[in-house]
């Protein structure tokens, strides 16, 4: 397969111009007949020894294959349905005392703060927020300033979901880890759309989504622990399928593997959905989705910049930044501006919540040069009315 493939895989690619896969992307259609194919499989008779072990291979298949992605081994990877899952793992697995302090940042998702939210209302921790600066620098002073607190944990974005920002992962990690705190790190909106390398990174927890970058089935993802730091997490959540060894008097021992976070029956048709999705990015080779996104998103940047009075909030080095872009347009709300480029352009953008005039544009490689243009001339048309206005 090859990444000009792609857009001839979904269903109807020209009806919209589809600028929202951070949200969710549209799904293959192999990667659908995946998932009906594996349904069908097994609604022969789950329990039927003849499905019950392909089944089971699969899902270890989708695991080494997630783990490969991130350059993990597969015990260390929980499948699950969304980054939340990841996250709440986390949250739930620390002894938390009133007054630990956990460092988020001021771009988070609702998934990377309720989870905390409700941990200052029932255990009495408090939160930091670090200001998402495109300014490295000036991100990791203040990030220093937190760290002498002596926090518990970090839990930030890989990509800021809010300005397309591509953190610093590696030097945060490094930093915390010189204050023996962990990190955790939320990969909505890098999984897919730049490489991640967990080794590398070193960070000790990393959460992910199926369903946005990697074009998965909706309700897929995963969920890295380190090997090192399984212990420290102590699984709230567990049942059948989490034991290595258990007897009918009370004696457990939980498997060795983060699969002991994974238990009871599940929609396991949806993860072959996931790792043909995984398997299709792996033949295309991953270096040629990053590339391409890189020249993309470079070209829309240019193209936004030549607009005028278009603010461009995401930072232009592709370094900094992945296949997200944001902007603003001063004096116009951000719902007027994807409602009009929805109704006249048929052009799909996000707007962000507590954020009421930036634009999130995510790009991915079934986007084409037409889609482009609908995008960028749309929102000119906007702006040039703006200034007419005024
Ligand atoms: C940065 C970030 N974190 C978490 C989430 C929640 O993802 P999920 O629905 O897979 O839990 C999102 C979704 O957009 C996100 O952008």
């Amino acid at each position: 397969m090859q990444l000009a493939d792609i857009r001839n895989l979904l269903q109807s690619p020209d009806d919209y111009a589809y600028f929202q896969t951070g949200g969710f992307s549209p799904k293959p259609q192999p990667v659908i007949d995946e998932v009906v194919r594996w349904m069908q499989f097994q609604a022969r008779g789950p329990a039927l020894m003849e499905v019950f072990e392909p089944v089971s291979k699969m899902l270890e298949d989708v695991r080494a294959e997630a783990a490969a992605s991130i350059n993990a081994t597969p015990d260390e990877i929980m499948l699950n349905e969304n980054t939340t899952i990841g996250i709440n793992v986390v949250a739930t697995g620390f002894d938390w005392q009133p007054g630990d302090i956990v460092i988020l940042s001021d771009h988070e998702h609702p998934g990377n703060r309720i989870p905390w939210y409700n941990l200052v209302q029932q255990r009495g921790i408090q939160l930091r927020f670090l200001s998402m600066t495109n300014d490295e620098a000036e991100l990791l002073g203040e990030l220093d300033t937190f760290l002498a607190e002596n926090p518990r944990l970090i839990a930030i974005s890989h990509v800021s979901r809010r300005s397309g920002l591509r953190l610093p992962a590696k030097a945060i990690v490094q930093r915390a880890h010189e204050h023996g705190v962990p990190v955790l790190l939320d990969g909505a909106q890098a999984f897919g759309a730049v490489p991640v390398d967990v080794r590398d990174l070193d960070c000790d927890f990393y959460t992910f989504s199926g369903h946005k970058y990697i074009m998965g089935p909706q309700a897929t993802g995963g969920f890295y622990v380190r090997k090192d730091r399984l212990v420290a997490l102590v699984p709230s959540w567990v049942g059948s399928h989490s034991q290595k060894e258990m007897d009918m008097h009370g004696k457990l021992t939980l498997l060795d593997s983060a699969r002991r976070f994974e238990f009871g029956t599940r929609n396991l048709a949806d993860q072959a959905g996931f790792g043909y999705a995984l398997r299709m990015w792996r033949e295309i080779g991953w270096a040629n989705v990053f590339d391409w996104l890189e020249a993309y998103t470079d070209q829309i940047k240019q193209a936004l910049l030549t607009i005028p009075g278009l603010v461009l909030e995401t930072p232009l080095a592709y370094a900094q930044s992945s296949g997200t872009v944001v902007f603003h347009i001063p004096g116009l709300a951000a719902s007027d501006i994807s409602r009009i480029l929805l109704e006249e352009d048929r052009v799909l953008v996000s707007t962000l919540e507590f954020n009421p005039q930036s634009i999130r544009i995510s790009t991915h490689v079934f986007n084409n040069e037409a889609d482009c243009d609908r995008l960028i001339n749309g929102i000119r048309r906007i702006a040039e009315r703006q200034k007419e206005v005024l």
